[in-house]
């Protein structure tokens, strides 16, 4: 398979039509990038997340994949109040971490809209490395302050860990991040996460699209509600326009 570098957009953010249903089924497509060094478990992260299957077997990335996932997402404000159902196509974009790819998968950070940091729990030198991806990121990014989610990986081999829960959380607050332990293996925190970094990126793109729309909103609060597109009813799924 042959994989294009991304386009110069900043955001290829698709808006469908709402009287042109035929241009798309879905309201926003969201683009996603996983980094962080080899082995960390970028790859069976996404396979958790899109399909809930996990391979014990290591078999590293060639320059570049993605995945994706449909999902409907609904924003919870501050105040209470839900906001419509949106219909999301999230394309997540599986980098290799091995150095000789670099600078390919640089290529696909400047498309991104957000990402998914992870390091391996058991890894001492994949969590120093935090510090390396987040320079990356800076320079190759649409912008220097992304929505980023640090997630400490393999948090099932807890007989292995040499990264404490503690040091992580003091590491993540350092860079202003939100973070999660993540297991791509039971499952634990990655579904959370990846939807975390979808409200983080929703209400930037709010903020950004029609600011007149939330006067004097601020940030949704966490508490967001989005469901797995598939096995839906339609009408659950529809925008409400
Ligand atoms: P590159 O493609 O080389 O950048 O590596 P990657 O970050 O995509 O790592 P990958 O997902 O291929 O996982 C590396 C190895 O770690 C594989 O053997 C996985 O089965 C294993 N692994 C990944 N995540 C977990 C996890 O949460 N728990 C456990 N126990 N093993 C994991
Ligand atoms: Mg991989």
């Amino acid at each position: 398979m042959t994989i294009l570098p991304p386009s110069k957009e900043k955001f290829d953010l698709v808006m469908a039509d709402a009287g042109n249903t035929h241009v798309s089924d879905y309201d926003y497509l969201i683009k996603f990038l996983t980094l962080g060094d080899s082995g960390v478990g970028k790859t069976s992260f996404l396979y958790q997340y899109t399909d809930g299957t996990f391979h014990s077997k290591f078999i590293s990335t060639v320059g570049i994949d993605f995945r994706e996932k449909r999902v409907v997402y609904r924003s919870q404000h501050a105040d209470g109040i839900t906001g419509r159902s949106q219909r999301v196509h999230i394309q997540l974009w599986d980098t290799a971490g091995q150095e000789r790819f670099r600078s390919l998968t640089t290529a696909f950070f400047r498309d991104s809209m957000g990402f998914l940091l992870l390091f391996d729990l058991t890894n001492e030198q994949s969590f120093l490395n935090i510090r390396n991806w987040l320079d990356q990121l800076r320079t190759h990014a649409y912008c220097e302050n992304p929505d980023v989610i640090l997630c400490g990986n393999k948090a099932d081999l807890e007989e292995e860990r040499v990264v404490s829960e503690e040091r992580a959380k003091q590491e993540a607050e350092k860079y202003e991040l939100t973070y999660f332990e993540t297991s791509a293996s039971t499952g634990q925190n990655v579904t959370k996460a990846v939807e975390f970094l979808l409200d983080l990126v929703m209400t930037r793109i709010r903020e950004t699209v029609d600011n007149t729309n939330f006067p004097g909103r601020k940030r949704a609060a966490p508490g967001v509600h989005i469901e797995s597109d598939e096995g839906d009813g339609q009408s659950k799924n529809s925008c409400g326009c």
